[in-house]
């Protein structure tokens, strides 16, 4: 029997950013036994979509062309595979799709059950699809890679956070503030009341010499770096550091990787950690329940309809967000 179609966005081969995007029919996928399959309302866009277009992991990703990109969607379950116990159809929930199968750019997709996470009526589409690989990786940061207890219950710690006006910063300064944290962020000018407002103590202009040294405003030294941004020598980071301080690096380059060898290695206590996202199920409904309870919101820099998805992956290549970019179906 054939199979019905649905609207997807895809590409054919690396490179060309948001001109090689085409928008095309395809069938709709069927879950396996541990998979459920979505009709999604909103998708958001991560630096990594376009990394791997820009052959970031080749030959790794994408498997094969053309390849459908997008890992983080929120929407609502049509179908389960055979094996599925926590969801049915009808449930509205936020996912992570693989990026060794794609497929989030399309009106349905298919996610692990391990990988989806219930959402309540009253938390928007929009607000859970920004939370899979930008809250994850916030929160893998903090939790596992720093140790921060989020309810607050840990030792104080002096947080310094880059590039907190984007994606993975802005959660990143929220989830901060639940702990027992003095924060500091980085930003642009434009941004240093909107920082504060996530719950920042001290903002600074990373424009700024102050700001471009990572100095925090009031002498203090940083326990724990979520470095955000990109394109910063351990040189700059090492004076600001306490004894035992820790530079969590989300992306990390060969000279970082360089870095975190070399400290291993001299038995340094200042240390670099290159950080890679594990994305796990659970975790992403306890970032979709501190939603729920008021504790951590999801900044929208801008919607674009499906069938605008090139202006929003132009916008996020960019690299000026304010927030998530959302696509909306
Ligand atoms: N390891 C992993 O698993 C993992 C997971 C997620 C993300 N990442 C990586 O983490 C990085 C951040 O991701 P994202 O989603 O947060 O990106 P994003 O949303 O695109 O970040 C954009 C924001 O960064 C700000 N910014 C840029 N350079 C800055 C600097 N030097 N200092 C301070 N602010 C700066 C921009 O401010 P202005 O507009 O004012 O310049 C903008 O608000 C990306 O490289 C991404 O690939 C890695």
């Amino acid at each position: 029997m054939e199979k019905k179609l649905m609207r997807a966005v895809q590409y054919n081969a690396y490179g060309g950013g948001s001109n090689a995007l085409k928008h095309v029919e395809v069938p709709i996928p069927s879950p396996s036994k541990d998979e459920v399959l979505i009709k999604l309302e909103a998708a958001s866009i991560n630096p990594f979509d376009w990394k791997v277009q820009k052959r970031m992991l080749w030959p790794i990703l994408p498997p094969k062309f053309p390849y459908i990109p997008c890992t983080d969607i929120a929407g609502e379950v049509m179908e389960v595979g055979k094996g599925v116990k926590k969801f049915k159809a009808g449930d509205k929930v936020v996912g992570f799709v693989s990026p060794f199968s794609g497929g989030g750019l399309a009106e349905f997709a298919i996610v692990k059950e391990c990988l989806t996470a219930s959402r309540p009526p009253e938390i928007t589409a929009s607000e859970c699809a920004g939370l899979p690989v930008a809250g994850l990786t916030a929160l893998q940061a903090l939790s596992q890679s720093i140790g921060i207890k989020l309810d607050g219950s840990g030792e104080r710690k002096n947080i310094l956070v880059t590039a907190a006006s984007g994606g993975v910063g802005h959660y990143a300064v929220q989830l901060a503030k639940l702990g027992n944290t003095h924060v500091t962020a980085t930003c642009g000018a434009r941004n240093i009341e909107f920082v504060k407002s996530l719950g920042a103590d001290e903002v600074i202009d990373y424009k700024t010499s102050d700001g471009a040294a990572l100095k925090s405003p009031s002498g203090k030294k940083y326990d724990a770096v979520i470095h955000c941004a990109v394109g910063v020598p351990w040189s700059t980071f090492e004076p600001n550091l306490s004894t035992n301080g820790k530079v969590v690096d989300i992306t990390p380059s060969s000279s970082s990787m360089m870095t975190f060898a070399l400290k291993k290695l001299t038995f340094s206590r200042k240390q670099l950690v290159p950080l890679l996202l594990v994305p796990k199920g659970k975790d992403l409904q306890y970032l979709v329940d501190l939603v729920k309870q008021g504790k951590l919101r999801t900044v929208i820099d801008s919607k674009y309809p499906i069938t605008k998805a090139e202006d929003g992956w132009a916008k996020s290549i960019d690299g000026h967000a304010t927030g998530k970019i959302i696509f909306e179906f």
